[in-house]
């Protein structure tokens, strides 16, 4: 049997926190198979991980036994394990909840804005989709007691629309020291999506560091929308789009916090067809995003969010307010 040098190889790679990203780093993988591997279009861990021994063998014309081993541990680096029911239970039981300073919407997302997870927040100009990402990363700050996590923000900025000022007015506002508030959000404007992913990836040293408990990226898609233009670059678009949510899913299970991203809706006067308030991304965004809230304009400076999608949570609306004071019922 192998079973112990299974159970060896597994404490490797977890016990010890090493993290494989690069068909590279797998064990037994040195420069001139990792050149052929890629050859035979086996470059990410993913393709390799999924490929059968045999299969990877005879593209990459490499001894059966070296492919068994190489696939064995693609599939460890990427926990393609299964895993008992009751042990998601107890990593569930360990997700936080960050308040949206509006106990009707903090309803509507069962509680808040959840750890584990990457909440998408969509909706067109002046809905308040950067108004409730300033809001989450001064809560994130609060005691639990208070439906914060006790934790600091990171805030990756597409639009050059982060206001400082801004935190400082609702942080006071709230009886917070402003300048506590602040020191504790690290921002980066992100110019281009290769800098943006980049960001992300990178952000992982920052939130080791420091008791990182969100992470927001404000906005998702608008690099995205506009450096991969028209149909023949839609592949790509989706392709990046999906490395780049799926950095930000590792980091937000395996360090336990928010991740939420904005989106713009589909502004497209040229299109006769398809929902002009869909979101950019489209479905590949549904699969990642664990909630996905709508916002929109409402009279009287109210805004509605209404829950599109989540797997677990009832579909409803809420209703709520922004102030000078921040995000209110
Ligand atoms: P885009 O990024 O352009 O897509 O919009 P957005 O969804 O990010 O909108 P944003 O969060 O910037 O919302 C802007 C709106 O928030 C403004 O139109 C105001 O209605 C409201 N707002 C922003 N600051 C204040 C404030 O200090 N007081 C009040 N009362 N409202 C504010
Ligand atoms: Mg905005």
């Amino acid at each position: 049997m192998v079973e112990t040098s299974k159970s060896k190889s597994k404490k490797e790679v977890s016990g010890e926190e090493i993290v494989i990203k690069t068909i590279e780093e797998l064990p037994g993988v040195g420069p001139a198979i990792a050149a052929k591997l890629k050859e035979a279009g086996y470059g990410e861990l993913e393709a390799i991980a999924v490929a059968s021994p045999t299969e990877l063998s005879t593209a990459a014309d490499i001894p059966e036994s070296t492919a068994a081993k190489i696939v064995k541990s693609a599939r460890e680096a990427l926990k393609m394990d299964f895993e008992t029911a009751d042990k998601i239970l107890e990593r569930r039981k360990a997700i936080g909840r960050i308040t949206t300073g509006s106990k009707s919407l903090d309803q509507l997302l069962g509680g808040g804005v959840e750890t584990q997870a990457i909440t998408e927040v969509y909706g067109e100009f002046g809905s308040g989709k950067t108004q409730l990402a300033h809001q989450l990363a001064i809560n994130v700050q609060l005691p639990r007691n208070k439906g914060g996590l006790e934790g600091k923000a990171i805030y990756i900025d597409t639009e050059a629309t982060f206001r400082p000022e801004r935190i400082h007015q609702i942080a006071s506002s709230m009886g917070l020291d402003p300048k506590e508030v602040l020191s504790n959000i690290f921002h980066a404007r992100a110019h281009t999506t290769y800098h943006q992913m980049l960001l992300a990836e990178k952000a992982e040293e920052l939130v080791r560091r420091e008791e990182v408990k969100l992470i927001v990226i404000d906005s998702l898609t608008t690099h995205f929308r506009s450096e991969f233009v028209g149909r023949g670059m839609l592949a790509e678009r989706q392709q990046k789009l999906n490395k780049h949510l799926h950095t930000l899913q590792t980091l937000a299970d395996k360090y336990n916090l928010a991740v939420l991203v904005t989106n713009q809706v589909m502004a497209r006067p040229d299109m006769f067809f398809g929902d002009p308030t869909a979101p950019v991304g489209g479905h590949v965004l549904a699969h990642q995003a664990t909630a996905i809230i709508y916002l929109r304009k409402s009279k009287g400076g109210r805004r509605i969010a209404r829950l599109v999608d989540s797997p677990y949570l009832p579909e409803g609306e809420a209703m709520f307010r922004i102030t000078e004071k921040g995000i209110t019922d």
